[in-house]
């Protein structure tokens, strides 16, 4: 069983808790580069091979810059993370706009951006063309419903997912478009989503592969850009291993060779949009014992709650913790480790053996770098937390203040009262 360790150490925690009070997310800078570098060398046989990081997952624009720097690009959901990605300096088509049930307004600023537009439904063509006319490269979301397995709580199974055009739709999508003019297309899906089993990248990529070659016959259309979407998952759990990405990059590689170039449809752009393989396992929410509470069970009360980290309440995603400090104690007591809203689900875990834990103790979430902070919300009137960034060397800088009372009242005119 892999064992699950900090990247940094209870004196060094404290520190940071003396200057930024808790709860707050950190990430670690030195590790999210490192894992980048592998991903990008799982495909660096891949022609012009691009990871559009998926934006929502930590829409932060430090994080943005350091990705950037990495040769990341941003797939981008909404017209706020068009900015946040234009703000941390990603240009033109190393954006894709990939969103759903899409306004105007963001079609227009991925338009105005040179950006790569993922559209989502077979309709939203005249909408595209109506309210901001069309990029120089056009993509297609395909949902191959009961063509293809897969699917689970997060996404939903292809079938009954929102998502995407159907397979005689998308021929239906780029016939249209070539009559319009079109010139350059790409085509995109996500059928999956914290899937761990690379031989499902690898069975998507066949999917894609052969669906290229019945656009090109039916169509003489060539896709130069494929996305194969995010989903790709992390161990949150001690025994769960992560995906082997040398082994999907050789097994994308080989079918790639089998079928695009060996029919003479090379080169296609291989693109990813995963978020969480990018920061998850590199982000930390750290927070402490406010009180214990023994009724017919035992709990833990921190200062966290499910604003800060919605997954466990959300999903019942396991999440693992570390007591800093304690982490050689015997895990002989049995806790529900909980936060303080009004919500009986608000609980980061359930009947989870930890260590004996006193009031006052750090508490260590792990896998909380995606989809962790960036799904914070205000009820409750809960103020969401700071984000800080762990440097190379050792120092924490805080990459998004914790909001105040202000923020909170912002949106609020008193005076009408
Ligand atoms: C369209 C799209 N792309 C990419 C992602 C990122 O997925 P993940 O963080 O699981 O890699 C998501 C997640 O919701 C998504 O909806």
């Amino acid at each position: 069983m892999a064992e699950k360790t900090l990247p940094f150490t209870k004196e060094q925690l404290e520190e940071f808790i003396k200057e930024y009070g808790t709860p707050f997310h950190i990430y670690i800078e030195k590790d999210i580069r490192e894992n980048v570098r592998k991903l990008k060398s799982a495909f660096s046989w891949a022609p012009e091979f691009k990871e559009h990081f998926a934006v929502k997952a930590t829409p932060n624009p430090y994080i943005l810059k350091i990705l950037r720097e990495e040769g990341l690009g941003a797939d981008c959901s909404s017209l706020t993370e068009l900015i946040l990605a234009e703000k941390a300096g990603i240009k033109k088509e190393d954006i894709i706009l990939s969103s759903n049930d899409t306004p105007g307004e963001e079609f227009q600023k991925a338009k105005e951006l040179g950006a790569i537009i993922n559209l989502d439904d077979i309709s939203h063509i005249d909408f595209l063309e109506r309210v901001a006319g069309f990029p120089d490269l056009i993509s297609f979301r395909y949902n191959p419903g009961p063509l293809r397995a897969g699917g689970n709580d997060i996404i939903g199974k292809p079938q009954e997912a929102k998502y995407g055009l159907t397979k005689e739709q998308i021929f239906e999508a780029y016939r249209i478009m070539k009559n319009k003019g079109a010139r350059r297309f790409g085509i995109h899906t996500m059928v999956i989503s914290n899937e761990l089993d690379p031989e499902y990248f690898i069975e998507t990529a066949n999917m894609m592969f052969d669906l290229i070659g019945e656009i090109y016959e039916k169509l003489d259309i060539r896709i130069e850009y494929l996305n194969l979407g995010g989903g790709i998952g992390i161990p949150y759990r001690p025994e769960e291993e992560p995906v082997d990405l040398d082994y999907v990059g050789e097994g994308i590689r080989r079918s790639y060779e089998e079928k695009i170039v060996a029919n003479g449809l090379d080169p296609v752009k291989i693109a990813m949009e995963s978020g969480r393989m990018i920061t998850g396992p590199y982000g930390y929410l750290v927070t402490k014992v406010l009180h214990k509470k023994e009724i017919y069970k035992n709990y833990v009360g921190l200062d966290a709650c499910m604003a800060n980290l919605m997954r466990p309440a959300l999903y019942g995603a396991y999440h693992h913790i570390t007591v800093p400090g304690k982490e050689d104690w015997p895990l002989d007591h049995i806790y529900d480790v909980t936060g303080s809203l009004c919500e009986n689900n608000d609980k980061f875990a359930i009947d989870r053996p930890l260590p004996r834990i006193d009031i006052g103790d750090i508490i260590v979430i792990h896998d909380a770098g995606a989809h962790g902070h960036a799904m914070g919300f205000n009820y409750n009137g809960k103020l969401r937390s700071a984000e800080l960034l762990l440097k190379p060397d050792g120092q924490a800088a805080i990459i998004r203040r914790a909001e105040t009372l202000e923020d909170y009242f912002a949106t609020l005119d008193f005076s009408k009262l």
